[in-house]
């Protein structure tokens, strides 16, 4: 078999990226129930696990491209997005990696609660940070977003394309996979934690752009402010990033949200958004994303004019729903919670 046969089928979505590029909806979606097959600790800190999932039967998993991820929908109910950070090659199973955030919304813990043997249920794969193995690229990755750079590396460095990556993090021992990075790929891995440089500059972060090429970032909103921030003064042409959590509210002014369900009226101040304000009311309220694509917070409005901030709902549904992860208003808005 020839090489060009070798890197279309091993990466058939770097070299003929799927054609939507980004679309979320346009991919297939199928719901899985896969079995937890490998657990292993990947950070030093004991923090993040890698989880390998497989069909019950073995069966071939659907395709997936660096930069996609899964839904996992937890026993729980809870519902949370993992980049798949294995080899897109492995057919057989997919890899996620998942940091312990203690204080978080609980679905780190659920993940780390399980077990080999225990089951879960996914859908996906799907792309919302598609990778374009295609000129000069330096990548940037925060903390646990090296999940979706990782599966970006390995394909740059198959494709023979010329890479660079930054790391950033706390500390070393909160970094999952520094040693698999500097052993495979030596000098082109510039591991940099904040306990040993200090917090990156917008030039620590992309002083190694390269002209005409591109940069694929995944980190926390800190690092992701700056390299929005600073990318225009570089002489590269395309940004890519991957957000976690919520991104900034831009424009925001104070709106009130009323629950249905016991009349209670909740105002929603200019920088924090209806769902955080609802979920200290009612914990309950399921949600994911939080940035307006994964369509978990979908809620019915009974009265009231959203401002809908999301490109997920079509306009039939935008007459009686809302994302109240992203979405706002001027009044009120009544909800059925
Ligand atoms: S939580 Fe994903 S769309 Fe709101």
């Amino acid at each position: 078999m020839g090489l060009l046969k070798v890197l279309v089928d091993r990466y058939v979505g770097v070299v003929a990226p799927l054609g939507s590029g980004t679309g979320h909806l346009a991919q297939p979606d199928p719901e899985m129930r896969l079995t937890v097959s490998r657990k292993e600790v990947v950070a030093a800190d004991g923090d993040v696990v890698q989880l390998t999932l497989q069909a019950p039967d073995g069966a071939v998993l659907p395709l997936w491209h660096p930069g996609a991820h899964l839904d996992v929908h937890l026993k729980s109910g809870r519902r949370r997005q993992y980049s798949l950070c294995g080899d897109p090659a492995d057919t057989g199973s997919y890899v996620v990696a998942v940091r312990r955030v203690p204080d978080g919304g609980g679905g780190s813990l659920e993940m780390h609660a399980l077990e080999p043997g225990d089951t879960v249920s996914v859908r996906g794969p799907r792309n919302g940070f598609p990778f374009v193995a295609d000129g000069r690229v330096l990548f940037l990755a925060g903390g646990i977003g090296i999940t979706p750079i990782l599966a970006m590396v390995r394909a740059a460095e198959f494709t023979g394309i010329d890479w660079l990556l930054t790391y950033t993090g706390r500390s070393r021992s909160a970094m999952p996979f520094v040693r698999e990075l500097e052993q495979r790929y030596g000098e082109r891995v510039f591991i940099r934690p904040d306990d040993e440089y200090g917090v990156p500059t917008v030039d620590d972060l992309l002083g190694a752009a390269p002209a005409g090429g591109a940069v694929y970032c995944c980190g926390p909103p800190p690092m992701l402010d700056t390299v929005q921030t600073g990318f225009g003064k570089t002489g590269a042409h395309a940004l890519h990033f991957e957000r976690f959590g919520a991104p900034p509210i831009v424009d925001g002014r104070p709106f009130e949200v009323q629950l249905a369900s016991t009349g209670a009226v909740l105002p929603v101040s200019a920088n924090e958004s209806a769902l955080d304000v609802i979920r200290r009311h009612r914990p309950d309220v399921p949600y994911s994303c939080r940035q307006g694509f994964c369509g978990t917070c979908r809620t019915r409005v009974l009265s009231g004019s959203p401002d809908h901030r999301e490109n997920r709902l079509t306009a039939d549904e935008r007459r009686e729903e809302m994302l109240v992860c992203v979405s706002r208003s001027d009044g009120r808005l009544v909800l059925d919670l």
